[in-house]
């Protein structure tokens, strides 16, 4: 049965370019899984755009001296055309600052103001008076209250990761004058999310299919009480507020932005000639609404757009949440200040999108933060697209050229291994299809590139240079059973890496009736005697010296950036993790303890085999820190150990708990150390 399904991906800020991070957050998996969901032959509509209010970009306009306009305007066009360019398939890229968008935005509004959902209240907020306008929270710097960082937000302090309220800063300062500002009253509209706690706890508690990392962080924030947020802000730039006593006043960013998935719907479904069809994508029932997001995006998400669209109560909620975690860049946290990132429109210029959309594909950051690095991007690529699963359809190929005639040879009296591999092509559609289900991209890639992996070890099994001479029939039956698993294959893969999954099914003239489902992928896809075309090869290799230069440049973008004095208090931190309460702590059994003696572990680069003395007992643990150690000269050094983790076996031996490190800035690692008694306590 067909369904209906609602994709949107979210929409980035149009104040920069793209970089992978923002790929492998949000915009990859959700084409993922489009394109999967396509091949099924559902109902999908996907839904993205630019989200062009809020300070961000009135903050990168003040800085070039140009209009929030001129910003959005330039990064509307530069980020459209790079999803495009990258084979990211949604059906409508909208905008925030569109006239649909400032009339459905505003229509949401009013419709809970008039429900009586909104609270109304007077604040004192920060007012600059030589620039004449109230100061949003990134408007203000001043010290930090927990820290003494002197450059703190007024909403977050980037050194130690407190979150703030502008009125918290001591001695802050308007980041327009550079003045002193005032408080002054100013009057808001408030959501009362509390309202909607016990609605949405067991909302959430229903949702079992949802990851548990997007779970698990919702929970916290419940735990911890939902308080009233505002919707409205003084600022020149967003959408007015609808009302006549509204005057200077716009919707807040992260209200207006979440309801351009539903004024894009709007504006695509005007495109196509159907007015009215976005309606059945929002006030259907039977819709699935799938919102693909990175994790700093979970709570407006999972809890405030919930939230809205509840209250509202003409929408349907979403079915699930599906929040990526982090990508980090060659072991350093992603940072576009600091020039650490790579660059959409960079990649493009020397590779083609499906490499990169399989390596990132192999390395999504789905359960935990993952690490991007150049190295493995070519192990990719040269190991698995360019030697398994373009050397199969290679070599498929040129024999069916050379030796049947260029066409699929018939399928004879085949014997065990011939028809056990045919039956391959079941088993894996399964697998593959089980894991896109999940969200699991990761294990659907690996599982495509099995199949593949079959492949390519039957064909060197069969040997067909040999049956070519003494075995006709077998090289034929070996050929026919290659070509169809090189079909499906043309399919499976074609979430992953379209482009050459289109120039295989060109040349496999399996294109004639259009886009092919996933149920017509199966063991005689191919007709017997049908012709195949000739094909370039499908990957190339990538060189060394290519990813050296990738590294280069890296490496002069980050420098240059520092040289320019852009670094001057910008060190990254790590964002400070969710909250959690005091019992989850209490189940954490920290102990102080000696190192006795360590080791290098053989075939690891990286572990060191410890053993340290609790003072209750002795325990051997591993630990990943032998770039920064000497095993030698490890012996006496204090350390806390995490004493009730369960034991894990690495490389054949156990490790019986973990040794805490701290990590610097520089990516080095570092002990933690207390001057108490091996096996105290640490409360
Ligand atoms: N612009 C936001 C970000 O990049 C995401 C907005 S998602 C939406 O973090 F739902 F609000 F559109
Ligand atoms: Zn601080």
């Amino acid at each position: 049965m067909s369904k209906r399904i609602l994709v949107t991906a979210a929409l980035p800020y149009a104040n920069g370019p793209l970089h992978l991070g923002h790929l492998a957050g949000a915009y990859l998996p959700s084409d993922l899984y489009v394109r999967y969901k396509r091949l099924k032959g559902d109902e999908v509509v996907f839904i993205c755009g630019s989200d062009e209010h809020g300070v961000p970009i009135t903050i990168a306009a003040d800085k070039e001296g140009v209009t929030p306009q001129d910003i959005v305007d330039r990064y509307h066009a530069i980020n459209k055309k790079a999803f495009e360019d990258f084979g990211i398939s949604f059906d409508y890229y909208g905008r925030t600052s569109s006239e649909t968008h400032k009339r459905i935005s505003q229509d949401f509004f009013k419709t809970l103001h008039n429900k009586g959902v909104f609270t109304r209240k007077k604040e004192e907020q920060f007012f600059d008076v030589s620039a004449g306008m109230f100061l949003a929270d990134r408007y203000i710097k001043g010290t930090c209250p927990k820290c003494g960082y002197e450059e703190a937000y007024g909403d977050q302090c980037e050194k130690c990761g407190a979150s703030l309220s502008p009125s918290e800063l001591i001695n802050p300062v308007s980041m327009l004058s550079g003045e002193t500002p005032e408080l002054r009253e100013t009057e808001h509209w408030y959501i009362p999310l509390g309202n909607y706690q016990e609605w949405l706890a067991k909302w959430i508690d229903e949702k079992t299919d949802w990851k548990p990392n997007v779970t698990g962080q919702c929970k916290s924030w419940l735990d911890a009480g939902l308080n009233e947020r505002a919707v409205t802000r003084d600022l020149k730039w967003g959408v007015p507020v609808p009302l006549d006593d509204a005057e200077g006043k716009v919707l807040y960013v992260w209200f207006d932005a979440p309801i351009g998935y539903i004024s894009a719907t709007v504006e695509w479904a005007a495109q196509i000639g159907d007015p009215e069809g976005w309606k059945m994508f929002w006030q259907d029932e039977d819709t699935e609404l799938i919102h693909f997001i990175g994790k700093d995006n979970i709570v407006f998400h999972c809890i405030m757009f919930p939230a809205m669209l509840k209250a509202h109560g003409d929408y349907v909620l979403p079915k699930n949440v599906p929040a990526n975690e982090f990508l980090n860049l060659e072991g350093k946290k992603l940072s576009t200040s600091r020039g650490w990132a790579v660059w959409l429109h960079e990649y493009l210029e020397d590779f083609e999108p499906d490499l990169l959309r399989y390596a990132l594909t192999t390395s999504l950051p789905e359960t935990k933060d993952s690490d991007f690095v150049w190295k493995e991007f070519q192990g990719k690529v040269n190991n698995d697209l360019a030697d398994v699963f373009g050397n199969f359809v290679f070599r498929t190929f040129s024999f069916i050229h050379r030796f049947f005639d260029s066409r699929i040879p018939e399928l004879k009296n085949p014997n065990k291994q011939d028809l056990d591999l045919l039956d391959e092509i079941e088993k894996h559609a399964k697998l593959i299809s089980a894991s896109y289900e999940k969200f699991r991209f990761k294990d659907a890639a690996s599982h495509t590139i099995n199949l593949a992996r079959l492949g390519n070890r039957y064909f060197t099994e069969k040997e067909p240079w040999h049956s070519r001479k003494n075995n006709l029939e077998d090289c034929a039956n070996t050929l026919h059973v290659c070509a169809q698993i090189t079909a499906a294959l043309s399919v499976f893969f074609s979430p992953i890496i379209p482009d050459a999954c289109d120039r295989l099914q060109k040349a496999l003239n399996l294109e004639i009736n259009g886009l092919l489902l996933w149920e017509e992928a199966h063991k005689n896809m191919l007709k017997a005697s049908s012709v195949v075309e000739e094909m370039e090869i499908l990957f190339k290799k990538v060189e060394d010296d290519i990813i050296e230069k990738q590294l280069q440049k890296l490496l002069e973008k980050s420098s240059s950036v520092s040289a320019a004095g852009n670094d001057a208090g910008d060190k990254s931190y790590e964002p400070l993790r969710d909250i959690i309460t005091y019992d989850d702590f209490a189940k954490l059994d920290f102990r102080t303890g000696i190192i006795l003696k360590a080791e290098k572990m053989k075939k690891s680069k990286k572990l060191l085999r410890i053993e340290v003395d609790l003072g209750f007992e002795k325990r051997t643990v591993l630990s990943g820190i032998a770039e920064f150690y000497k095993p030698e000269e490890l012996s006496g050094q204090k350390v806390v150990v995490v004493a009730n983790l369960a034991p894990r076996k690495m490389m054949g031996t156990e490790s019986e708990g973990m040794i805490l490190m701290a990590e610097n800035p520089d990516g080095g690692l570092r002990f933690v150390e207390s001057d108490a008694e091996p096996g105290a306590l640490l409360s």
